[in-house]
């Protein structure tokens, strides 16, 4: 470290408006998974155009201000789908029909599903997943309480092993197997990897089982813009936390004062792109290697897929589903599809 760098600017930061509250991290990988992260953090800052894998913005205090930026006025996403799962629960219910298993990749704090429960008293099974154990089976527990005549078995997964969805689909007898997918992630994957994703999970899927899925909705620039560039500085700090992980878990020596948070709508591939733009020439190290950005250098961090109903429901067919059903909120930002294996 050079003797004008503080120590401070290396570490989370204390970001204007961010509540002092949200965790500054201390959670690491374990080996196999930190040496993975390394790897593609390595790869990605050589690339060019830069880029890092969004799937690491998760940890603790990546969690925690994802959670704070679903609260922000501006992110619509989470209002205008909690909006849809609840005026339209029993239509959802009705065509998921009886006696299901509903498992949900991802599944935090088990917030959505409590939409849909009460209309389904004969579900066969709730199989919620998670990488976070601690978190996911205090969330079961509590969802027990409100509701204790459902079955709820939460299981520690990635949220990507699909062939452990399979296995807890199988220890569990039910009429259907419907996985519930909520939030509009598959946005964060570019089409084409969305359309394999939802065909790997289609294939350990049986005709007539089903895919209920939120979609994030094309709409005027402003809007979109501003759900990723929140006045209160959650997502620039949810963007920068990637710094702080690099930091923490690759001893990293990023300054995250060096970095500007960009947030733009990219109309051609209708997505959101996030990136942390350098403010300045520097050098930087990650475990080890060395590397240099110029002023106005971009690493690109995220990208989130706006669609129509119509292009969502291309993409779903050619993954082999069919559209069952799809509801849109009173002001048509959101959108939850049931898909039905065909
Ligand atoms: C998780 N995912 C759907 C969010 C999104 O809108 O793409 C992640 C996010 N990135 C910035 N704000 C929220």
């Amino acid at each position: 470290m050079r003797p004008e760098e503080k120590q401070s600017d290396l570490q989370t930061p204390p970001a204007p408006a961010v509540d002092e509250s949200i965790a500054s991290g201390g959670d690491r990988l374990p080996e196999h998974e930190r040496r993975e992260f390394e790897k593609a953090v390595l790869e990605g800052l050589r690339a060019r155009p830069r880029r890092l894998p969004c799937k690491y913005f998760y940890d603790v205090r990546g969690s925690q201000l994802f959670d704070r930026i679903c609260e922000t006025e501006e992110y619509y996403v989470t209002r205008a789908e909690l909006s849809i799962l609840e005026e339209n629960a029993a239509e959802m219910a009705r065509q998921i029909g009886p006696r299901a298993a509903i498992l949900e990749p991802g599944a935090g704090s088990l917030h959505k599903i409590r939409l849909l429960l009460p209309e389904m008293p004969d579900l066969a099974a709730y199989l919620p997943t998670d990488i976070s154990g601690r978190h996911l089976h205090n969330a079961a527990r509590q969802l027990s309480r409100e509701f204790p005549r459902i079955s709820i078995h939460p299981e520690v997964l990635d949220f990507h092993d699909v062939e452990g969805w399979g296995r807890l689909f199988e220890s569990h007898a039910a009429a259907r197997r419907v996985v519930f997918f909520p939030g509009s992630t598959i946005g964060n994957y570019q089409p084409q990897e969305a359309q394999r994703f939802l065909n790997q999970i289609a294939s350990r899927l049986h005709a007539k089982d089903g895919i209920l899925i939120g979609v994030d909705l094309v709409k005027d620039r402003a809007t979109l813009e501003a759900a990723y560039n929140d006045h209160a500085g959650y997502t620039a700090a949810f963007n920068k936390n990637l710094l702080t992980r690099i930091n923490r878990e690759l001893q990293g020596d990023l300054r995250l004062n060096h970095f500007e948070h960009h947030a733009r709508f990219h109309a051609e591939q209708s997505r959101i792109e996030m990136h942390l733009v350098s403010k300045v020439d520097q050098i930087f190290h990650v475990a080890g290697h060395r590397f240099a950005m110029k002023k106005g250098d971009s690493i690109h961090t995220e990208n989130s897929c706006k669609y129509t109903i119509d292009a969502f429901t291309k993409l779903a067919v050619a993954a082999g589903l069919r559209r069952a059903c799809a509801w849109t909120d009173a002001d048509e930002l959101f959108s939850v599809h049931y898909l039905q294996v065909v």
